[in-house]
């Protein structure tokens, strides 16, 4: 039986470290108050004036996978790019990626679910496997976010949280009867709430749209953390109970980099032991799309022997949902 396996993994930080006391010179904010709301000490951004963009970061962090996986770019039937802030607004990153890879006519499919970004994209990716249409497929997250927040204190309550980077894996048909890839996926949406986070570029237009500030990115922060310590508990739920596993199964969790608080609270209500839920956020900060996948990238190096891993997110869409993954060690 064809299953999905992650031949390997990457990430590409920006080496710009901002600390939050940083975000203090540019509006009424402190350190302490980010890191106990949210459990940042410090993100990467791009440098100031720097010409990099998404397509650059999801390069980097490509290309080492790339390298890991032991696969020449040309090998790849499919390019998955996943961002909510693409280089361009058309076309996509992907396109742009694939040039940068030196592939001439690999088809790229862009999708943009925000902080569930990887796990549609490894859905995706594993559907298309296991039809039997492609055998190797990247998939690439990433995010340039700095240069598109408002650092005034209007902005503060999502300019502390977003950052840039970028993670990648090379994932491959193999053919084996052994229970291991993708196990199982649930993904949910629901666009009652799509205002709870939103961009609204024709904004940009309208001079007193931009007088009001709403040309930014703009969140109901406080909804959207309501939201998702009810959701991302029922969705383990949920696929534990489809795929018949319980918690003690899963040897580690990789949630989405949002805030330590949600990823806390669900370990309390589903009794998780803490030291099997994976964060990162207290030095990168919300990569958004590129966040499960840069956390998996440290989990395999600090925890070399987890097999069977649960991917986890919340966010923009509002979208949620959960991933199944047994290594093949
Ligand atoms: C954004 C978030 C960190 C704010 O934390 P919070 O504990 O909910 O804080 P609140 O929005 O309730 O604000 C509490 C107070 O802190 C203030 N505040 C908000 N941001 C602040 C900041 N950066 N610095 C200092 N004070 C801040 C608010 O103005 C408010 O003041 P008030 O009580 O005088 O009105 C939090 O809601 C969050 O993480 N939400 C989820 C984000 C998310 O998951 N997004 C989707 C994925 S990207």
């Amino acid at each position: 039986m064809r299953k999905s396996i992650i031949q390997s993994t990457a990430r590409y930080l920006p080496p710009r470290r901002v600390p939050n006391a940083e975000l203090e010179k540019y509006m009424d904010t402190s350190d302490e108050w980010i890191y106990k709301r949210s459990g940042i000490r410090e993100r990467r951004w791009i440098d100031e004036g720097s010409e990099l963009r998404t397509s650059d970061l999801a390069f980097m962090a490509s290309n080492i996978s790339l390298i890991k996986a032991g696969w020449k770019a040309e090998d790849l039937d499919l390019i998955i790019m996943a961002t909510q802030t693409p280089d361009l607004y058309i076309p996509g990153a992907g396109p742009i990626l694939q040039n940068k890879l030196g592939l001439e006519t690999t088809p790229c499919l862009d999708i943009r679910q925000q902080c569930t970004g990887f796990l549609y994209g490894l859905q995706v990716a594993d559907a298309y496997i296991k039809s039997g249409m492609y055998d190797k497929i990247l998939l690439s997250c990433a995010e340039v976010q700095s240069i598109g927040i408002n650092l005034t204190t209007r902005g503060r309550d999502m300019s502390i949280l977003f950052a840039d980077g970028a993670g990648s894996i090379c994932i491959e048909a193999v053919d084996t009867h052994k229970d291991v890839g993708v196990l199982s996926t649930v993904l949910h949406t629901q666009g009652e709430y799509h205002k709870n986070i939103y961009l609204d570029l024709s904004v940009g237009y309208k001079e007193e749209w931009i007088k009001e500030g709403l040309h930014w990115p703009q969140m109901k922060g406080r909804d959207v953390f309501i939201h998702a310590v009810k959701r991302l508990p029922e969705v383990v739920n949920e696929i534990l109970n489809q795929t018949n596993m319980k918690i003690d199964d899963i040897d580690m969790f990789i949630p989405h980099q949002a805030n330590v608080r949600i990823n806390d609270h669900v370990c309390k209500k589903l009794n998780i032991p803490p030291e099997k839920m994976f964060n990162n956020i207290d030095r990168y900060g919300n990569t958004t799309a590129a966040t499960i996948p840069i956390a998996l990238d440290e989990v395999l190096e600090q925890h070399p022997d987890v097999k069977t891993i649960m991917f986890l997110g919340y966010g923009a869409g509002e979208n949620w949902g959960a991933i199944i993954y047994r290594r093949m060690i």
